[in-house]
């Protein structure tokens, strides 16, 4: 376990409830600024329920409780004081299945945070979609069509749109759930290529059922297991020497 004080994001013994089914078991896990961890396990043990506990969107969905902290830069971010809205802005969230706003351009999608945060003059705006668009690796292929609805875009370009809307806001920290799984290959291998090139500026925190993915984009592995953090290191160790039993069978197949 790395030390909570260099970590960009750490939780803190965080469980999570749908009513009385308790999802997210007591996890403590962190990550250090600049780097990729990865989130892996079988489906239904808390994964996308622990992304959204750091980024508070777990408490969006009716009869859901969460016990915990979260500290993003030392502050934990559910203190009475802490906006949740501000909250995601520096802990951004790209989900599965890309969702564009379906009324709205490729530029106003991009630019939709930064009007619900407003204060932005025009130029502002214009200036960084046209950055964000560039940091998702899409500027070249749609500045010919910022006014085209973003749902006609390709599956892989409308993924890649989503990331441009994330980081719009300049976030620190990109929580990515399963962001390629609904992809082909050629799409994925993008969208791999781009969380490379971002790490440098942002904390990327990616769940995928992908182990090669995660062996090839990750610095670090969290694996889990009915709800639980069963083991978490250097994505190499975890790869090639897990220390627990259970890690070992799922990452060589033989379960989940
Ligand atoms: N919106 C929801 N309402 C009720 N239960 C949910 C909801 N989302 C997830 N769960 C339950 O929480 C547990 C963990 O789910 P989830 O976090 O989605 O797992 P994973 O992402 O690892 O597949 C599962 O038992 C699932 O059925
Ligand atoms: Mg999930």
């Amino acid at each position: 376990m790395q030390k909570v004080s260099t970590a960009v994001i750490a939780a803190e013994n965080i469980s999570a409830w749908y009513g009385s089914n308790r999802a997210v078991i007591d996890i403590s896990l962190g990550v250090n600024p600049g780097e990729v961890l990865a989130l892996i396990g079988p489906s239904g043990c808390g994964k996308s329920t622990f992304l959204r506990c750091l980024n508070r969107m777990h408490e969006e969905i009716d009869h859901t409780r969460s016990e915990g902290r979260v500290l993003y830069k030392g502050e934990d971010i559910y203190s009475d004081d802490v906006d949740p809205v501000a909250v995601r802005s520096c802990i951004g969230m790209v989900f599965q299945k890309a969702n564009p706003f379906p009324t709205m351009s490729v530029a106003e999608n991009v630019a939709a945070g930064l009007r619900l945060r407003g204060g932005f003059s025009r130029s502002e705006i214009e200036s960084r979609v046209e950055g964000a668009l560039r940091k998702a690796a899409l500027w070249e292929e749609v500045k010919n069509k910022l006014r085209a609805p973003g749902t006609s875009l390709s599956g892989g370009q409308q993924q890649r749109l989503c990331i441009a809307r994330a980081l719009a806001v300049q976030p620190e920290i990109l929580l990515m759930d399963e962001p390629t799984s609904a992809l082909d290959p050629i799409s994925t291998g993008r969208i791999e290529e781009l969380m490379t090139e971002l790490k440098k500026s942002v904390t990327i925190i990616i769940v995928t059922h992908n182990m090669q993915q995660a062996a090839r984009i990750s610095d670090q592995t969290a694996f889990f297991l009915m709800g639980k953090l069963v083991e978490h290191g250097n994505t190499e160790q975890i790869f090639n020497s897990p220390t627990r039993e259970e890690t070992e069978n799922y990452i060589s197949g033989r379960f989940g």
